[in-house]
C-alpha cells in the first residue's frame, strides 16, 4: 500500500519543480506589487507618508489658471516685444530675455545672472516656467505676484538699472510702438501700468509641454518605467520629499530652510528675513518647483548644484553640505521636515530616474522682429544706445 500510494520518483521531481515555479511567481509577483498599484487610477496608489503638520496635495498634471480681462492676444504680443527688447534697460544691451531664455529652460544657464556693467547677482536666475501659479515671486517671496514684480528687473542696479521715466520716454519716441500699444489698450501710449501688463501677459502664456508623468497619471500606464515608477513611490513615502514637494509642481509654494544658507561666510544669504525682518525666516528660501530640471540648471537659490545625484545624496545625509565646514554658531535651525533617509545607491537612481520624467524640452519662443529707432528717438535718446545694432537683433 505504501510503496503503491508513494509517487514515483520522476513525479516527486515534477511536484517539486512546481513548488518552486509557484515560489518564484510569488516573489515575483509580490516585488511588482509596488509598480503594479501605481499602473492604475490615482485613488488606488498607496498612501501617502508626510509629517502631520504637513497639508499635502497629491502629485498630478495642472490645469490651465484662469485668465485676467487684460490677458488677450493684443496685450500678450505687446508683452512679448517689450520682454525681448534691450531697450528697457540703461544700456540698451540687456532683455528680460538676456536672463530668460526658453532653450534654457527660461533661466540663464549660469550660477549667477550678469546684468548692468556685467555685474553678477547673487541669485540664480529663475526659471519662467508655469509662473502663473506662483503668489509670493522671487527666490524670498519678496514680489506679490507679476504685477507687483515686472518693473523691478527693468530698474534693479545689478539687473537692468534703468530710470522708469526715461524708458517710459524712449518707449514713446518708437513710432512702432504705437501701434502695438494702440491695439492692447486702446491707447498709444506707453505706461508703467500697460508696460507691466503686457509683460505680465506674455509671462502668462509659458507653461510645462507635456512630460511622461503627466502621460502616466493620465492613463498611459507604460509612460513611466519600472525604475521611475520606483522612484515615484519613494518620493511619496520614504524619500519624504511630498513634505515640501508636492501638487502638480512639485512645490507646497512656503519657504524652508534646508541648510544653504551659508550663514557666517562669503556667500551667506539669509532669503526671505531679507523680505520680512522675521527672525524665523533667516536662511529660508521658496520651494522650486520639480518639473523640467534637466533644463532649468545650475539648482538652488545659489546655482550651486549642477549634479542631481550630488543633490539627492545631501539631502539623503539629512542635508550636510554646509556641516562639511561646520554650521556657524548662530546658524539658523533647518526645517524639522528635513532628516536623514537611509536610500541605497539604487534608491537614489531610482529616485533621479523619476525626477527626470517630470521633463520635456520646454517650447522654444523665438525673438520677435522688434521696432527700429525711429531718426528723432536715435538723436534724443542715449549715446550708448546704437540704432544699428537693433535692427540687426530684430532680424527674426
Ligand atoms: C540680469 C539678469 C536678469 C534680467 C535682465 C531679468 N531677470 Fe528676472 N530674474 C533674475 C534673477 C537672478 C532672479 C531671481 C532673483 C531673486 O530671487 O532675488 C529672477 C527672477 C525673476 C522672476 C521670478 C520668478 C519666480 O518664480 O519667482 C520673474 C517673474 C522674472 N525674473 C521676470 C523678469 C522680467 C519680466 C524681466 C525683464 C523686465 C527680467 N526678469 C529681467 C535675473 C534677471
Ligand atoms: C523642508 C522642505 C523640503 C524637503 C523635505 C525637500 N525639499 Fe527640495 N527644496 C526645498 C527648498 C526650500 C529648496 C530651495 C533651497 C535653496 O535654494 O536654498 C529645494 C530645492 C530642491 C531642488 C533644486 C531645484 C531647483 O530648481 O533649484 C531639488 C532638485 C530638490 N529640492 C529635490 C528634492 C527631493 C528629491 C527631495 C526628497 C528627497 C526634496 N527636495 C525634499 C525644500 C525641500
Amino acid at each position: 500500500m505504501r510503496t503503491k500510494t508513494r509517487p514515483r520518483k520522476s513525479q516527486r521531481n515534477l511536484c517539486g519543480f512546481l513548488r518552486l515555479l509557484i515560489l518564484l511567481s510569488t516573489v515575483a509577483i509580490h516585488a511588482r506589487t509596488v509598480v503594479d498599484e501605481y499602473r492604475q487610477t490615482q485613488e488606488h496608489w498607496p498612501p501617502l507618508q508626510v509629517d502631520e503638520s504637513v497639508q499635502v496635495v497629491e502629485l498630478g498634471s495642472p490645469t490651465k489658471p484662469p485668465k485676467y480681462e487684460w490677458q488677450t492676444r493684443e496685450t500678450e504680443q505687446l508683452g512679448r516685444m517689450l520682454f525681448f527688447d534691450p531697450r528697457l534697460s540703461s544700456s540698451g544691451q540687456l532683455a528680460c530675455a538676456s536672463c530668460h531664455d526658453s532653450q534654457l529652460g527660461w533661466g540663464d544657464g549660469k550660477r549667477f545672472s550678469a546684468g548692468h556693467d556685467r555685474q553678477e547677482g547673487t541669485r540664480n536666475a529663475m526659471s519662467l516656467l508655469n509662473v502663473a501659479y506662483k503668489k509670493q515671486l522671487f527666490w524670498d517671496g519678496r514680489a506679490d505676484g507679476l504685477l507687483d514684480l515686472i518693473l523691478r528687473p527693468i530698474q534693479s542696479p545689478l539687473e537692468m538699472n534703468a530710470d522708469l521715466p526715461t524708458i517710459i520716454d524712449r518707449l514713446n519716441s518708437i513710432d512702432g510702438y504705437r501701434q502695438p500699444f494702440k491695439e492692447a489698450f486702446g491707447d498709444d501710449q506707453a505706461t508703467p501700468d500697460r508696460i507691466t501688463k503686457g509683460i505680465a501677459a506674455f509671462l502668462l502664456t509659458i507653461f510645462s509641454s507635456k512630460s511622461r508623468f503627466d502621460h502616466f497619471v493620465g492613463g498611459d500606464y507604460e509612460a513611466l518605467t519600472d525604475q521611475e515608477i520606483r522612484g515615484l513611490h519613494l518620493f511619496r513615502t520614504k524619500a519624504r520629499c511630498m513634505n515640501c514637494h508636492h501638487g502638480p509642481l512639485l512645490t507646497d509654494n512656503e519657504f524652508h530652510h534646508t541648510g544653504l544658507s551659508y550663514f557666517g561666510r562669503r556667500f551667506e544669504d539669509l532669503g526671505r528675513y531679507q523680505a520680512t525682518n522675521q527672525e524665523e525666516d533667516r536662511g529660508k528660501f521658496r520651494t522650486p518647483s520639480l518639473r523640467d530640471l534637466p533644463f532649468t540648471h545650475p539648482w538652488m537659490h545659489n546655482g550651486l548644484f549642477t549634479d542631481l545625484t550630488g543633490i539627492l545624496r545631501m539631502y539623503n545625509n539629512g542635508i550636510t553640505f554646509n556641516s562639511s565646514v561646520r554650521y556657524r554658531p548662530g546658524t539658523p535651525p533647518l526645517s524639522p521636515l528635513i532628516e536623514p533617509l537611509g536610500l541605497s545607491k539604487e534608491e537614489i537612481a531610482d529616485l533621479e530616474a523619476f525626477l527626470i520624467s517630470l521633463s520635456r524640452t520646454p517650447r522654444h519662443v523665438f525673438a520677435p522682429a522688434l521696432p527700429p529707432m525711429t531718426a528723432e528717438a536715435t538723436t534724443t535718446s542715449e549715446p550708448t544706445l546704437n540704432a544699428t545694432s537693433f535692427s540687426k537683433e530684430s532680424e527674426d
